[in-house]
């Protein structure tokens, strides 16, 4: 029997009330439902014995971003969320895959972490896993923003950007790495701002693009309230960008939350930004493509899994914050701040399942 639940859009179209009837969304003790908004969630994404659970429920947020597993160690690297204090940085939170055991670490050059990949350094193979995690560190008021490549296998670091062409990031948040080209693409936002870790922004809100190996750096995109998540399409045709200008020090749901689309031109350019999703709750924040080209993405009651064509096809519904999450072999975890949750038995595979667990 299958324990996802289907969402009846046609009552929904005309009954503000419909989903306030299922008692499971409306709970206040921590839960986690599955909502087919269409049958192919139960059938082709999840699947009918998708099964999903809470593994933690900590009294600190250590789940917040990046979600990246590092196959040497056997763990995945999260971000804690900020606490409010430069006396307590964003820790980041090791869970081993092997018996899910948590515990917090910070690495040398890493001041304020928030998104990350796996990382193949220039010269590397990549017929093997990624050598290394790369965090965007936001920085802090003594330390510039840029990007860190970590081994978690010997704690050592590098940093290996710091400024754009002589000027200071405000606080980069999220980054990939180009699977052909090895060029990593990052989003640079105000967030270590306005949570007062960092100095006044001094430059607008772009996507990048960096080549590791030659030092070129190329503002790829602006026209953004707050560029958070991003990610390529599994055809690496498509990047999709998530703009959580909704939310500054506080919320204000009339600004952005919205997913936007860009074509990949050359490998090195973007083109033709349209619209491809919006929420019904929150602001999208992290983002994952499955290997089908669905597109995940974390926001304000879960997980929302959108088709290609930016169709609502289901939720991964959690009742609180949800800000990144992370593709296992045949399973998500879902990161909501102070709870961390797993849903097993998925048909669905993460874009990067095969690159990072070397599973292909
Ligand atoms: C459900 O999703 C499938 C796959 O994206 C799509 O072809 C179909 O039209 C959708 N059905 C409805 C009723 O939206
Ligand atoms: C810091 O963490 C503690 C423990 O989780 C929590 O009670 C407090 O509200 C947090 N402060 C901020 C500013 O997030
Ligand atoms: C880091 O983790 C420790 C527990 O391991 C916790 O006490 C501390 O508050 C955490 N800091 C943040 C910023 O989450
Ligand atoms: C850039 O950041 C560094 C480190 O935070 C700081 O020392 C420097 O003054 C900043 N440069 C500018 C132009 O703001
Ligand atoms: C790296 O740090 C973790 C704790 O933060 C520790 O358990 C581990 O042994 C360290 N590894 C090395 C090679 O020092
Ligand atoms: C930028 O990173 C380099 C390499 O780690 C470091 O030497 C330099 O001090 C950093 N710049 C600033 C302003 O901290
Ligand atoms: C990685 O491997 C692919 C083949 O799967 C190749 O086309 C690509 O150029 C390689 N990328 C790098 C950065 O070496
Ligand atoms: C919310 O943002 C809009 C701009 O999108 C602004 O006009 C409005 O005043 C803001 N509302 C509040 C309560 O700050």
């Amino acid at each position: 029997m299958s324990n996802i639940i289907p969402i009846d859009l046609l009552a929904l179209s005309t009954n503000l009330n419909y989903l306030s009837s299922f008692p499971a969304l409306n709970t206040a003790e921590p839960a986690v439902s599955l909502l087919a908004y269409n049958t192919t969630f139960a059938t082709n994404v999840l699947g009918e014995n998708a099964k999903a659970r809470q593994l933690y429920d900590l009294p600190w947020q250590a789940f917040h971003e990046m979600g990246t597993y590092h196959k040497a160690t056997n763990s995945i690297y999260i971000t804690s969320n900020w606490n409010g204090s430069l006396e307590n940085p964003i820790n980041v939170t090791v869970l081993s895959l092997e018996d899910y055991a948590l515990s917090s670490t910070h690495y040398p050059n890493l001041y304020e972490a928030n998104g990350g990949t796996g990382y193949y350094p220039p010269g590397s193979s990549n017929d093997s896993t990624p050598p290394k995690l790369l965090f965007c560190d936001q920085g802090d008021f003594e330390h510039p923003s840029g990007l860190v490549a970590v081994d978690p296998a010997t704690n050592t670091s590098e940093v290996i950007l710091n400024n754009s062409l002589g000027r200071n990031f405000s606080s980069l948040n999220d980054v990939r790495q180009h699977p052909k080209t090895g060029d990593l693409w990052f989003t640079d936002a105000d967030y270590g701002f306005f949570q007062s870790f960092r100095p006044a922004p001094a430059v607008p809100k772009q996507v990048y693009r960096f080549e590791p190996s030659t030092g070129v750096i190329q503002v790829v995109a602006d026209g953004f309230d707050q560029p958070n998540g991003l990610e390529f399409s599994p055809d690496l045709q498509t990047l999709y960008v998530t703009d959580t200008g909704a939310q500054h020090v506080t919320q204000n749901l009339t600004r952005p939350a919205t997913i936007y689309a860009f074509d990949v031109v050359d490998k090195v350019r973007l083109g033709n930004r349209r619209t491809f999703a919006y929420p019904d709750n929150g602001f999208p924040d992290g983002i994952h493509a499955e290997t089908d080209g669905n597109v995940w993405a974390n926001c304000g009651d879960g997980v929302h899994v959108w088709s290609p064509q930016g169709i609502l096809l289901g939720k991964i519904f959690v009742g609180a914050q949800s800000n990144n999450m992370a593709f296992i072999p045949g399973g998500v975890l879902v990161f909501s701040n102070s709870q961390l949750w797993i849903v097993e038995n998925i048909k669905a595979e993460g874009r990067e399942i095969c690159r990072d667990f070397g599973a292909c």
